[in-house]
């Protein structure tokens, strides 16, 4: 198959390297050209990681060349499934979503990476709704085997049994959500994440205390703090309000440690500074 992924971020250039390590053709879209030349590293070194575990049975080289990296959005017409995977703000996902839309044909799946905004809400930037649902997957998508599988109102019957095979023959293991705010996941991890936040706020621990608490006294592979650098303090901020303002409760407010550190641009670990300091790798 032909996959389109828009957005060479962090999740785009995960999504679009396991459907090239599943066989699958990719084009992989950005309007960055540095975020395009980073994309092709990042993959390249992730695959690296995978062949010397023999996790993979074609070589690094083979599944890169299976991927496509350009700027040009008419190159996804071919493509039998395109996912967004462009920032989490809603007027920035519908105008990609309504391009992506003018582009394919009548065919194509499109699938959105949201991590919490509405399905219905974005479904009415395409012109097929019926065959448009949430696929929202997890970082390190190489690693991360879940996927959640978010259906509008109008998605199809048919095209939700077709996705969920493809992302089985992919490697992933979907679970199935109603489309609410934060879907399962994050609704359950950003409140997670705000009290860790809040409790160092407030002066009640350090982070890496509490993070330490996560890891050791629950078997978190990260704590919670070092989880939201790792994911990014500006998407952890953008998930926070949208499910403050969705379900208009207090308990989901970005602390204001959390914004202070996102408008001084302190995004976490790929920009070297979050709660803990990092190399960049660039
Ligand atoms: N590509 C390929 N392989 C990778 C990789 C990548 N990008 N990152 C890690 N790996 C592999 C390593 O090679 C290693 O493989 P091995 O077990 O075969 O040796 C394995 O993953 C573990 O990696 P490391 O040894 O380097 O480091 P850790 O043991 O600390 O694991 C981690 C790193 C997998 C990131 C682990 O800390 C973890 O699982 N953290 C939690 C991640 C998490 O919760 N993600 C979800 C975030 S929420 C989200 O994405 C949704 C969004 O909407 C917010």
């Amino acid at each position: 198959m032909k996959i389109g992924v828009v957005g060479a971020g962090t999740m785009g250039r995960g999504i679009g390297q396991i459907f090239a390590q599943a066989g699958h053709s990719v084009t992989l879209i950005d309007v960055s050209a540095d975020a395009l030349s980073f994309a092709r590293k990042d993959i390249q070194s992730s695959l690296q990681r995978l062949a010397g575990k023999g996790k993979m049975k074609d070589e690094p080289d083979a599944i890169v060349a299976r991927i496509e990296f350009l700027n040009d959005m008419e190159r996804l017409k071919n493509c039998d499934i395109v996912i967004e995977a462009v920032f989490e703000r809603l007027d920035i996902k519908k105008d990609t979503l309504a391009r992506i839309s003018s582009i394919v044909g009548d065919s194509t799946v499109i699938g959105s990476n949201t991590s919490s905004i509405s399905i219905d809400v974005l479904s009415r930037a395409v012109r097929h709704p019926e065959r448009f649902l949430g696929i929202h997957f997890f970082n390190p998508v190489p690693v991360m085997s879940l996927v959640e599988i978010v259906p509008s109102e109008f998605t199809s019957s048919t095209v939700i049994e077709h996705i969920t095979e493809i992302l089985k023959d992919v490697g992933k293991d979907p679970v199935f959500s109603r489309n609410f705010p934060g879907f399962i996941s994050n609704r359950i991890l950003m409140p997670l994440i705000r009290e860790a936040i809040l409790t160092y706020e407030q002066g009640i621990a350090s982070p890496a205390d509490i993070d330490k608490t996560f890891r050791l006294g629950m078997n978190h592979p990260m704590g919670p703090i070092e989880l939201a650098d790792f994911i990014g303090l500006d998407v952890c901020y953008d998930i926070m309000e949208v499910l403050y303002r969705d379900f208009g409760n207090p308990a989901f407010k970005p602390p204001v440690t959390l914004k202070n550190m996102v408008d001084s641009g302190k995004l976490g670990r790929k920009t070297g500074q979050g709660f803990y300091s990092y190399e960049v790798r660039r």
